[in-house]
C-alpha cells in the first residue's frame, strides 16, 4: 500500500508503529511524545550516548537538515507540537470574538503555565511572572529598583550587551555609576571570581547583576555564593539566567536569589517571544513594573505582566515545551548537551592552534563553548563556515578575546558535529581560502 495512504488510513502513530519507523511529530500530541520519551529507563550517563534516543527526540522538531544549526544559544526552534499548540490558540483567539477568547478564556489559562513553571523550578507560583524574553524580565529589575545619583551598580564586562546598555542609560539619565569587573576567560576558580566581585563592591554599591552563564563563553558563575556575598552587605542581585534555565539542571530555590530573568525561547524550546521572571515574594512590592500597574497590584507578581493587549497563544504553548523537557528529563538533557560539547571541543582542542575559551570542567560549563583558531579572524571563519558549509556558529569579538561560539542542541547529531570539526580542521591546517 502507498505509504502516505497507509498512514492516512490507519492514523499516524499506529501506522508508524506497524511500519516500525519513527516519524516526525506532526499530528502527534505532546502527551503521546512525552509518554514515549519518558518511558526511557536509562539514567543521564547512559542516555547521553544513546543516539537512538536522541534521534527520537530530534524527530519532534521540524528542521531543515541541509543546514547545521550550531547557534541554539541564540534562539531555539520549538518542537512541532509546541508550534501546533500555539497556532491552535491563535486560531481560537481569531475565531471567537477576541475580547472574549483572549481576555476571558485564554489569558486566565496562563495561571496553569505559571503554576507548572514554579513547581519545576522549586518556587511559588506567586513569584513567577510570564514575560516576553530575558531582556524584558531583566530590565524590569534593572530599571525598577530606585537609585540615587552617585549610587553604584556592579556588573561584568562579559554580561549581555543589552543589560550593560540598560545600566549605562541609567547612568546617563540618573547619574548612577556603573562599575564592571573583568572575569578571567575561562574562569576555573570560584573563590577567585568571588574575590573579584568582593573587591569591586564599595560602600556605595546598591545593585548587582550577575550572569548565571556568560553568553559569549558558556562560563557558569558561582551565583549562589555571589548572592550570599551581596546579601551580607544588603545589596540586591539580579541574576541573568538567559542561558542557564532549561540548559542544565538546578532549582531556582537552590540559588536563594531575589530576581532571576530568563528567555524560554532558548533552552526550554518554548515559542519565540516567551520569558520568565522570578521575584522573591518579599521583593515584589519594592520593584516597580516597567509598564504602570494599579496600586492594588503592588504586591502581586502579575503587575509585571501589565503590558497591554498581547497574544496569549505563545504563553500558553510554554506548557507543551515544558512537558517535552520533563519527558526527556532535565538531568538527561544536561548530560547530552555536555556530551555534544565534549564531542567537538575535545577533538578540536587536540590541535595546537586551537584555544578554548571555555573550561571543559563540568562545574564551569555545559553545552556552550567558544573556540579560537590562532591567527584566523573569527568573523571571517564564521562567515566561511556558513557560506561554504551552511554551518551556523556565532563569531564573538570581545575586547578581551575572540572566537566562535558553538551551541549544539538536543536534536544535533554526531554526524553534524563531525562535519563541523572536519571543516574546522581544513582551516586549522590550511588557513581560510583567500
Ligand atoms: C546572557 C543573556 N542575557 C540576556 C539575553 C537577552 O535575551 P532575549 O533577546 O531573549 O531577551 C541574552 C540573549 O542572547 C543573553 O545571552
Amino acid at each position: 500500500m502507498d505509504r502516505r495512504l497507509f498512514l492516512g488510513t490507519f492514523g499516524y502513530p499506529a501506522a508508524a508503529a506497524v511500519l516500525g519507523v519513527s516519524l516526525p511529530s506532526f499530528g502527534r500530541s505532546a502527551a503521546e511524545i512525552a509518554r514515549e520519551l519518558s518511558s526511557y529507563a536509562g539514567g543521564p550517563d547512559a542516555a547521553a550516548t544513546d543516539e537512538a534516543y536522541w534521534g527520537q527526540v530530534g524527530q519532534a522538531f521540524t528542521l531543515d537538515r541541509s543546514m547545521v544549526n550550531l547557534n541554539n544559544g541564540g534562539v531555539s526552534p520549538s518542537p512541532a507540537f509546541v508550534q501546533e499548540a500555539m497556532k491552535r490558540q491563535l486560531d481560537y483567539s481569531n475565531s471567537a470574538p477576541p475580547p472574549h477568547a483572549l481576555w476571558r478564556v485564554l489569558e486566565p489559562q496562563k495561571e496553569g503555565v505559571r503554576a507548572r513553571l514554579a513547581k519545576q523550578w522549586g518556587v511559588s507560583a506567586e513569584e513567577i511572572a510570564i514575560t516576553r524574553n530575558s531582556s524584558e524580565s531583566l530590565q524590569i529589575c534593572q530599571l525598577g529598583i530606585d537609585l540615587n545619583p552617585g549610587d553604584e551598580i556592579l556588573c561584568c564586562t562579559q554580561d549581555y550587551p543589552r543589560m550593560r546598555t540598560t545600566f549605562q542609560q541609567r547612568a546617563r539619565r540618573e547619574g548612577v555609576v556603573v562599575r564592571e569587573v573583568q572575569v578571567p576567560v575561562p574562569a576555573e576558580n570560584d573563590a577567585a571570581v568571588l574575590e573579584l566581585y568582593r573587591q569591586a563592591i564599595s560602600p556605595r554599591t546598591r545593585l548587582m547583576l550577575v550572569s548565571h552563564m556568560v553568553n559569549i563563553t558558556g562560563q557558569i558563575l558561582p551565583v549562589r555564593d555571589m548572592v550570599s556575598l551581596a546579601r551580607k552587605r544588603g545589596i540586591p542581585v539580579i541574576v541573568d539566567g538567559a542561558h542557564a534555565l532549561g540548559h542544565f539542571d538546578f532549582k531556582l530555590s537552590d540559588l536563594e536569589c531575589d530576581y532571576y530573568g530568563v528567555s524560554l525561547h532558548k533552552w526550554l524550546f518554548a515559542p519565540h517571544g516567551t520569558g520568565m521572571l522570578y521575584v522573591r515574594r518579599d521583593k515584589i512590592k519594592g520593584l516597580w513594573p516597567m509598564q504602570a500597574a494599579e496600586e492594588k497590584l503592588d504586591d502581586d507578581i502579575r503587575k509585571f505582566e501589565e503590558i497591554g493587549t498581547h497574544p496569549a497563544a505563545n504563553f500558553l504553548a510554554i506548557g507543551e515545551a515544558l512537558t517535552f523537557n520533563q519527558a526527556i528529563g532535565f538531568d538527561r538533557k544536561e548530560a547530552r548537551l555536555r556530551y555534544l560539547r565534549d564531542w567537538w571541543a575535545k577533538r578540536l582542542a587536540r590541535h595546537d592552534r586551537v584555544r578554548l575559551h571555555t573550561s571543559l570542567d563540568r562545574r564551569f560549563s555545559c553545552g556552550i563553548a567558544t573556540a579560537q583558531v590562532e591567527g584566523i579572524d573569527s568573523l571571517e571563519l564564521a562567515g566561511w563556515l556558513w557560506d561554504k558549509h551552511r554551518i551556523l556558529v556565532v563569531a564573538i569579538k570581545h575586547p578581551e578575546f575572540q572566537g566562535i561560539r558553538v551551541t549544539p542542541s538536543v536534536y544535533t547529531t554526531l554526524e553534524e558535529l563531525d562535519r563541523f570539526c572536519s571543516a574546522m580542521e581544513v582551516v586549522i591546517r590550511n588557513g581560510l581560502p583567500s
